[in-house]
């Protein structure tokens, strides 16, 4: 393993009060701080080899229990053909927002299909978010009924297709009890049960409307599905978003937990909880290790938590709450905005890094956490965010390169062609995060020719779309 450069190592300087300093030695400082967060392609190499280890035990029977990444079948075997026709109602729930949306999946005489969609977001309150599952599921039963009313058509049973991105042991499209919850959902009474039951019980105990739920999947199976019809080549679906995630077209017959030699069928790797085992331990820093500590589920979820929105901001702070304990920035005086936790959101990441060299960007976000920087503050904010966010671009990469560089062996081609289905605020938001990942993606993956889509309401369409086929399916198995 490659040695990193300690941080700060010259203490007579970090014991001078920063008037003292000259430009050149705290910028170097901060450099010496901040190079922790560079991880070199050893490293990455490092990180995907233990990736695909996981990735390996996750799918075998004797290991599954034991692995950090759960490789979990979601039973989307192949991935439809675009001729289902109807309307369909789509529920996504995994961020901080929940959506309803009418789906209206039909045939247009160009392209074969047409897929239309109005949708309506909800905020979850926080006291849905940690309550119990029955309060978040009533919540979630209200803004249904809301949206039903709206668009008149509380009268229809439709079939409901919902996305729900955590972590879910399928028993079949339609059926998947939640393993543990992430991204700061704590409602208790949900872990260990049938999510679409829950569903059904708090559709049922309002009574004012009824709902055919005919497919769960999560929201990276939602979105490689929805992009699947732009793109046949796409068997593999990506979120960077509040949370991090991947799923991909396995062999049926390397799945071990669900019977069957023929054809593929859609894992969800859930490799936000790669790192349980200790497998990202020397990459992990002191602001990490804060981040995990004080977060709903510690020792959970630690890859994901080097990567996501819900802790790119709050990573950020902390790395300029060392660099003013330091006395490097902000005359060594923290603001009590900035004392507080998550005040600095990952938006204003995107925002410091899209500044486009005049400061001013970065000088109105600093205004709003109260502290007022000179030019060289602004400097060194810019030059911390860009360390969290680029750690973050290599790591994620890291672990797609580990997915692409199996299937590809797996199928035992010299050469693959793949298109990946990506969505999330942190890959369609931030400036540079998609070109610094496609770049390390590539350098990782040297036999395979990859093309990156941008899902578009990949979410509720893929939903829509997979339960579309879950119906033909069951009115086939009707009338044989
Ligand atoms: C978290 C969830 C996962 C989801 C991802 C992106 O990692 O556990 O199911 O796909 O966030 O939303």
């Amino acid at each position: 393993m490659p040695v990193k450069t300690p941080a700060v190592e010259s203490h007579q300087m970090v014991n001078m009060p920063c008037v003292y300093r000259s430009m050149v030695e705290r910028i170097f400082m901060v450099e010496q701080i901040l190079s922790e967060f560079r991880l070199e392609k050893e490293d990455l190499k490092e990180v995907m080899g233990r990736m695909q280890r996981e990735m390996d035990r996750g799918l075998r029977v004797e290991t599954h229990e034991e692995a950090s990444v759960k490789m979990l079948p979601t039973y989307v075997c192949s991935t439809p053909e675009g001729s289902e026709v109807g309307d369909f109602l789509a529920l996504d729930l995994g961020g901080t927002n929940f959506r309803v949306m009418l789906v209206k999946v039909g045939e247009d005489e160009e392209r074969g299909w047409k897929v239309e969609t109005k949708h309506q977001m909800y905020s979850i309150p926080e006291d849905a978010m940690t309550g119990t599952a029955e309060m978040l599921f009533d919540y979630i039963a209200e803004c249904i009924s809301d949206f039903l009313d709206k668009h008149h058509i509380k009268h229809k049973k439709l079939p409901l297709g919902f996305t729900f991105s955590f972590p879910v042991r399928h028993e079949d499209i339609d059926k998947g009890i939640l393993l543990n919850w992430t991204k700061g959902f704590k409602a208790s009474g949900a872990e260990g049960n049938n999510v679409v039951g829950l569903l059904r019980d708090a559709i049922k105990r309002r009574g004012d409307f009824e709902m055919d739920v005919v497919a769960m999947v999560n929201d990276t199976v939602a979105t490689m599905i929805s992009c699947y019809y732009e793109d046949r080549s796409c068997e593999v679906g990506m979120i960077v978003g509040t949370g991090c995630n991947a799923c991909y077209m396995e062999e049926m017959g390397t799945v071990e937990l669900v019977e069957g030699e023929e054809g593929r069928m859609c894992v969800n790797t859930e490799w936000g909880a790669f790192g349980a085992n200790g497998e990202l331990e020397e990459f992990r820093l002191e602001y990490d290790r804060v981040v995990d500590e004080t977060s709903l589920n510690p020792g959970q979820q630690l890859y994901e938590k080097l990567i996501s929105g819900k802790y790119m901001g709050e990573l950020v702070r902390l790395v300029l709450l060392k660099l003013v304990n330091e006395e490097l920035l902000f005359d060594g005086e923290a603001s009590e905005q900035l004392k507080t936790h998550f005040s600095f959101e990952t938006r204003y990441v995107s925002q410091v890094e899209s500044d486009s060299g005049d400061r001013k960007q970065i000088y109105n976000i600093l205004s709003t956490l109260g502290v007022l920087p000179s030019e060289l503050d602004c400097d060194i904010v810019r030059l911390a965010c860009e360390s969290v966010s680029t750690r973050s671009a290599h790591m994620c990469g890291a672990g797609l390169a580990a997915v692409i560089n199996r299937m590809r062996e797996h199928r035992s081609q010299e050469e693959m062609k793949i298109t990946v289905g990506v969505d999330g605020s942190v890959y369609k938001l931030h400036p540079c995060f998609q070109a610094r990942f496609h770049k390390i993606v590539r350098e990782l993956t040297p036999h395979s020719d990859i093309t990156f889509i941008q899902s578009e309401e990949g979410s509720g369409r893929g939903a829509a779309l997979i339960s579309a086929v879950a119906c033909k399916m069951a009115a086939c198995m009707l009338t044989q």
